[in-house]
């Protein structure tokens, strides 16, 4: 599939790349990637991450970097990208693409009111809401006008940013904020193209998660029968979609695409 804003040669991010949506991710872009193109990939597990990178062909180099991005800071992302650019000139790259995909869910079995460990937000927020914000501020900093990149920057977002759900306060707070961040990102940068995409019930640990720790009983029963039904997506499947999505270009940068949606 040939995507513009996936042409030339690329430097990409992807968050959480060692399971889940953001293997995928990574996998499914790293083989559309032209010739030359580097790719990063963050998560905690290692050795998972090399995993995913076996699975990109080998025109594209690929590095694989360990860190809690729960308890990273500005200048330890800084040093992690600029090590993983240390054999590249900045200008050599045609587009930068970010994808922001790493997320957890948080406690699930507390209601609004039982919130008021203030460490649990810091926490909950650190990883989902206030490093992505960081780690995109790093990335434009480094690539700067001078530079002269196109820019792709993909928040992988979900219903729950923009629908309440019981229990689930830290993860449909801190969705709907990480949105709105790249929504606002969007109108104070209109050279950049933003996508908050939002990737339908996958298959994936956190989908278990919630299978298993919702308070919400008829909730966690709805989620239960799409797995029974096989209704519940596949990585691939939202991946392509998304790919879809990109090649398409239908929607406006900021705008939040869920997987159903009919552009
Ligand atoms: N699955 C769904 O149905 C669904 C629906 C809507 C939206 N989403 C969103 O899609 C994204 C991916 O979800 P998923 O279902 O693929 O989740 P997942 O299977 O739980 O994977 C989460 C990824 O984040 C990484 N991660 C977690 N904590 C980390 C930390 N402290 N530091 C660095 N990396 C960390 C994990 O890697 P390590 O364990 O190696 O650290 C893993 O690669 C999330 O933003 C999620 O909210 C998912």
């Amino acid at each position: 599939m040939s995507i513009k804003v996936l042409s030339g040669k690329v430097f990409l991010v992807v968050t959480g790349a060692s399971r889940g949506i953001g293997k995928q991710l990574a996998i499914s872009i790293g083989s559309v990637l032209e010739k030359g193109s580097h790719m990063l990939l963050l998560a905690t597990n290692l050795n998972a991450l090399k995993e995913t990178a076996k699975n990109i062909p080998a025109s594209v180099s690929v590095d694989t970097v360990s860190a809690d991005l729960a308890k990273t800071t500005k200048d330890k992302l800084h040093d992690i990208i600029m090590q993983s650019l240390k054999d590249q000139t900045l200008h050599q790259f045609d587009r930068v693409v970010v994808i922001h995909n790493v997320g957890s869910l948080g406690p699930m079995n507390q209601c609004t009111n039982d919130l008021t460990d203030i460490n649990m937000w810091h926490d909950y927020y650190d990883l989902n809401v206030f490093v992505p914000a960081i780690l995109n501020g790093v990335i434009m900093q480094i690539f700067n006008e001078k530079t002269n990149t196109e820019k792709l920057i993909i928040n992988i977002t979900s219903l729950y940013g923009i629908k309440p759900g019981k229990y689930l306060s830290y993860y449909c707070s801190g969705k709907a904020a990480r949105e709105m961040f790249f929504k606002v990102f969007a109108v104070e940068n209109p050279e950049i193209n933003v996508l908050n995409y939002s990737p339908g019930p996958v298959e994936t640990d956190m989908y278990y998660e919630i299978c298993n720790d919702l308070a919400d009983k008829q909730v966690k029963t709805e989620f239960k029968d799409m797995l029974t039904k096989k209704t519940v997506l596949t990585c691939e499947q939202t991946v392509n979609r998304l790919l879809t999505v990109l090649k398409e270009q239908k929607y406006k940068s900021g705008d939040h695409v869920d997987y159903y949606d009919e552009l």
